[in-house]
């Protein structure tokens, strides 16, 4: 099974690109084919669509690339204000627009449509993030995906993670794990229905 992970910060020491790095690690271990996207290293505007107009930027081409031909996601997402970021938005929505007289991806859910995601969520705080996870799921149901029901908040991810990355706590890996096996079994199951 192709899985795709990212994590919607680019912050340097960003507890939620730590937690997709454990997980992709975890999926891999699974025996799942991972690959694991930084989205900094995506050049992706603030959407307008007057900029589309002139043309789908390359990267965000080359992000629908990607999640088109991954069936299962994991997101870990930050929260900010009680909701995800701003950067989880401006991505899904760059992916999710059509592409003007590019017959291939007129289908602007052509790379969501029957994902299997999976939502992870880590913050400093005590709730992990986990109203970020409410706001994410009618935008991810929007784009046509199957949300896992099994998701995992982080809380007090400050203290989370040792030195080298790894949740210390054996409970939080397998909360982590159980997410991972959960989209795995579904994505197996739901791929040839997924349209
Ligand atoms: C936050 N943070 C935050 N945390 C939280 O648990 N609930 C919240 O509503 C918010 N709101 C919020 C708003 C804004 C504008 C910022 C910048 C931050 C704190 C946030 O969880 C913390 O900065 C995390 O470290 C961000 O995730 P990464 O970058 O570590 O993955």
């Amino acid at each position: 099974m192709k899985l795709l992970v990212f994590a919607g910060s680019t912050r340097q020491n960003s507890f939620n690109r730590k937690l997709a790095r454990v997980t992709a690690a975890m999926a891999t271990a699974s025996g799942a084919n991972v690959t694991h996207i930084e989205i900094a290293d995506f050049d992706v505007p603030m959407y307008n669509a007057d900029l589309e107009a002139q043309g789908t930027p390359a990267d965000v081409m080359r992000l629908k690339q990607l999640m088109h031909d991954h069936p299962a996601w994991i997101i870990c997402t930050p929260e900010y204000n009680a909701s995800y970021p701003a950067l989880l938005k401006n991505t899904l929505d760059w992916v999710s627009s059509p592409v003007k007289g590019n017959p291939e991806w007129t289908d602007g859910f052509k790379s969501t449509r029957g994902k299997v995601v999976g939502v992870l969520s880590a913050s400093p705080g005590a709730l992990g993030g986990l109203r970020s996870q409410s706001h994410l799921a009618p935008l991810l149901i929007n784009l046509e995906c199957w949300l896992a029901p099994r998701a995992f908040a982080l809380g007090g991810a400050g203290t989370a993670f040792d030195d080298s990355g790894t949740l210390v706590q054996p409970a939080h890996r397998d909360r982590v794990r159980a997410v991972v096996d959960q989209v795995l079994w579904a994505a197996e199951r739901l791929q040839p229905a997924a349209g």
